[in-house]
């Protein structure tokens, strides 16, 4: 049983999937830190993010193992580190290459094939699990995005809405132009806007929609 949440960054993916997944008991996994470790670790061994095939085997030599917010890759602690705009804009140029995403999506399949997941990304429910038993796919004003973004005290760097609102809009673009695995929704995932709602009113929406779907 896997539970496929999608959404553009600043949406409230990770904390919604959380609260889902502990609710019903199952594992979160959230696929946007292994494009990030990606990113880190190249980035620490001097990979050139365009040399594709170097970062594909980077992606394959990197263990990202992930405990509530804290994230270790290959055993060091880099929960404050990936969560900076130098990342943001890296794990997006990663995102960006097919040799990349197959070792990663392999990855992703390989995690959620014991069932039980609730996994969170931009392609979970389009590629990596086209067959998710439930779909959601969130989504929210730019502004209100850019405005939880700024608030988000895991995420360092500036903290100005009109920054922030930049950077999101440029790996916005990146997202969904990409050539393989755009951000888009799955003609069968389930739609909620979240502006203006709060994380206890998505949650309870997406909570409805598993027990009337499962
Ligand atoms: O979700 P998060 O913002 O941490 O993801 C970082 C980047 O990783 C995104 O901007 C996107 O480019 C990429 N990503 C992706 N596919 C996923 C998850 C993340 O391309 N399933």
């Amino acid at each position: 049983m896997v539970i496929a949440i999608d959404g553009p960054s600043g949406v409230g993916k990770g904390t919604v999937a959380r609260a889902v997944a502990a609710a019903l008991g199952y594992r979160h996994v959230d696929t946007g830190v292994m494009y990030r470790a990606v990113a880190w670790k190249a980035g620490r061994e001097q990979v050139p993010l365009g040399d594709e095939a170097a970062i594909a085997d980077v992606a394959e030599r990197t263990d990202v193992e992930a405990s509530g917010t804290a994230l270790r890759v290959d055993g060091e602690d880099v929960s404050a580190a990936i969560r900076t705009p130098e990342i943001d804009r890296a794990a997006a140029l990663v995102a960006r290459l097919p040799r990349v995403r197959a070792v990663l999506v392999a990855k992703q399949r390989r995690l959620g094939s014991a069932g039980r997941v609730v996994m969170e990304g931009r392609d979970i429910g389009t590629v990596v699990f086209p067959d998710a038993a439930v779909k959601i796919y969130l989504d929210a004003a730019p502004e209100e995005r850019a405005r939880r973004r700024s608030l988000d005290p895991a995420h360092a760097g500036s903290h100005d809405l009109a920054t922030v609102r930049t950077e999101l809009d440029a790996r916005d673009r990146s997202d969904r132009t990409r050539s393989v695995a755009p951000l888009a929704m799955a003609p069968d995932a389930h739609l909620i806007d979240t502006t203006g709602l709060t994380v206890v009113e998505v949650v309870d929406r997406v909570m409805a929609i598993v027990r009337g779907t499962l």
